[in-house]
């Protein structure tokens, strides 16, 4: 398989300020990319911004809210001022709800599709016309493992993540024949800010939450490392851990028995919900 070369190309990462997104621009920038950083925590982003600094090559950082219109749509010609092209759209920036559907105020599912599903939506709009203008170009969009099924006590995150899914997989043939390819990213469980900067209101779900994540989770940055070999690779999913794997393949085998068996875990668990 021939890989892509990733040097000099521009690509644009969201919610670059941590996590996930931080290691995907530090790996980008192992490649020799030019990077435009953007996220809505200031100090978050320099502190990337310091990591994958290097004389040859440009890194910029743009304060931007994913889940603001107005500023997603003047956010292209803003990147593409700085740096004249834009090859790759990371649309990583994401957020979080704990909750079980019927305790769910409006205001969290609001934020969460905000962020999550017009966040995306308004990337890949906005964004499509510079990168058409690119001799090859891709976006990547971050989904979840909760892409493929629904989790209990994350019904709204989970319908974001199938909708970012939905979104990348009509475009797949939407795209087709342009010089635009799409990745859908699905991680499982990985170790990073997500779940304590989520919105969940039973605290002792939050603290059991936190645990899992940082006994089970993947390191963000071998994320970061397969989600670029993804982009060299031009696939079109990027699965990461084996929880992704097995529950892609259980809910194919299992549409609605997978449900079940998660039903009969839940209860007998006794638990209201779990991240991400
Ligand atoms: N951590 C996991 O276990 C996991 C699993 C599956 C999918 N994901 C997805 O991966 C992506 C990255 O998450 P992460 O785990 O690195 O979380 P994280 O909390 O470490 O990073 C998320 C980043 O997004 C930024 N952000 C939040 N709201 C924003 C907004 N409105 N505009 C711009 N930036 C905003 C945050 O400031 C932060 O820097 C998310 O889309 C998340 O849903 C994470």
């Amino acid at each position: 398989m021939t890989k892509r070369n990733l040097d000099e190309r521009v690509a644009v990462v969201t919610g670059a300020a941590s996590g996930i997104g931080r290691a995907i621009a530090q790996n980008l920038a192992s490649k020799g990319c030019h990077l435009a950083l953007v996220d809505v925590d200031e100090s978050g982003l320099e502190e990337t911004r310091s990591s994958v600094a290097r004389d040859d090559r440009r890194c910029t950082t743009h304060i931007a809210d994913v889940s603001d219109k107005v500023r997603m749509q003047a956010l292209p010609d803003e990147i593409a001022a700085a740096h004249g092209q834009v090859h790759i759209l990371v649309n990583n920036a994401g957020v979080s709800v704990g909750s079980m559907f019927a305790d769910h105020s409006i205001e969290d599912a609001e934020w969460v599709v905000g962020v999550n599903l017009w966040g995306v939506l308004y990337g890949c709009k906005f964004f499509l016309p510079h990168l058409k203008q690119a001799d090859w170009a891709q976006i990547v969009n971050l989904s979840s493992l909760f892409g493929f099924f629904g989790m209990p006590g994350q019904a709204c995150y989970s319908m974001t993540k199938a909708g970012v899914k939905a979104l990348s997989e009509a475009l797949w043939t939407e795209l087709a024949n342009t010089n635009v390819s799409v990745t859908s990213v699905h991680p499982g469980l990985i170790r990073t800010a997500l779940i304590r900067s989520s919105r969940i209101e039973d605290p002792e779900e939050r603290e059991k939450a936190i645990e899992m994540a940082d006994k089970y989770g993947t390191d963000p940055d071998k994320a970061g490392r397969l989600i670029v070999r993804g982009i060299e690779r031009n696939q079109r999913r990027v699965l990461i851990g084996g929880d992704a794997r097995a529950s892609d393949w259980l809910k194919r085998a299992f549409p609605t028995g997978f449900h079940g068996a998660l039903t009969f875990a839940f209860k007998k668990a006794n638990v209201t919900g779990m991240q991400p």
